[in-house]
């Protein structure tokens, strides 16, 4: 069986530490499973004004959404929030009304911060919208990156062999979570 996985970046920043770990998820991969990243930097800000007339970046948007068989929010934590940018991509998924992008769309979060569990809450916040929008998440395990200098290597490979064994494991609970959903 092959897995087309779509992941979001929550960060806007051009070196995002975020889009980093997004990058080591994709190079842990196993065999038949591909990890693409779905950008929303063209987004606007969500208007509801516009659901009946999505414009092209938010049409192209949901148009990746229903191409992938899953999503991954990779985030950071925003003053103990998920960031507006995110947030703002969720909005746009989720209408027009009837045509939630997330509706049974298996799904996972995950995020990067350099302090201690960090990104807990902006996951808690993440996982709180996408169960309203009907998507079934991981819950457990759950992963909170913490990023010191040297975690990622040259190729934003995770350096340490412990570190990215922790990160295939939690790689691979969600392949087993979106294989459980599309079987039920
Ligand atoms: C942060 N950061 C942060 N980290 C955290 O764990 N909890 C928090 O509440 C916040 N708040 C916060 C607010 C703002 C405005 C900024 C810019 C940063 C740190 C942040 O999560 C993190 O270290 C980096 O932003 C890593 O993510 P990217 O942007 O490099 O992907």
């Amino acid at each position: 069986m092959t897995l087309n996985i779509g992941y979001i970046v929550g960060s806007t920043s051009a070196n995002s530490e975020n889009r980093r770990l997004a990058r080591a998820l994709t190079r842990l991969a196993p065999h038949g499973v591909s990890l693409r990243e779905i950008l929303i930097s063209e987004l606007g800000f969500y208007n509801r004004d516009l659901d009946g007339d999505y414009p092209a970046p938010a049409r192209a948007f949901k148009a990746e959404l229903a191409a992938v068989d899953a999503v991954i929010l990779v985030t950071p934590e925003y003053n103990r929030g998920l960031p507006g940018y995110l947030k703002n991509a969720l909005d746009w998924a989720s209408h027009p009304v009837g045509e939630n992008s997330l509706s049974h769309k298996p799904s996972a979060v995950i995020g990067a911060s350099v302090f201690p569990v960090g990104t807990a809450l902006a996951q808690a916040q993440a996982r709180t919208t996408l169960a309203f929008l009907g998507s079934p998440c991981l819950t457990v395990p759950e992963a909170h990156i913490q990023v010191t200098p040297g975690y990622f290597d040259a190729e934003d490979r995770v350096s340490d062999p412990r570190a990215a064994e922790r990160l295939g494991a939690w790689l691979a609970a969600f392949i087993r979570h979106v294989q459980r959903e599309r079987a039920a």
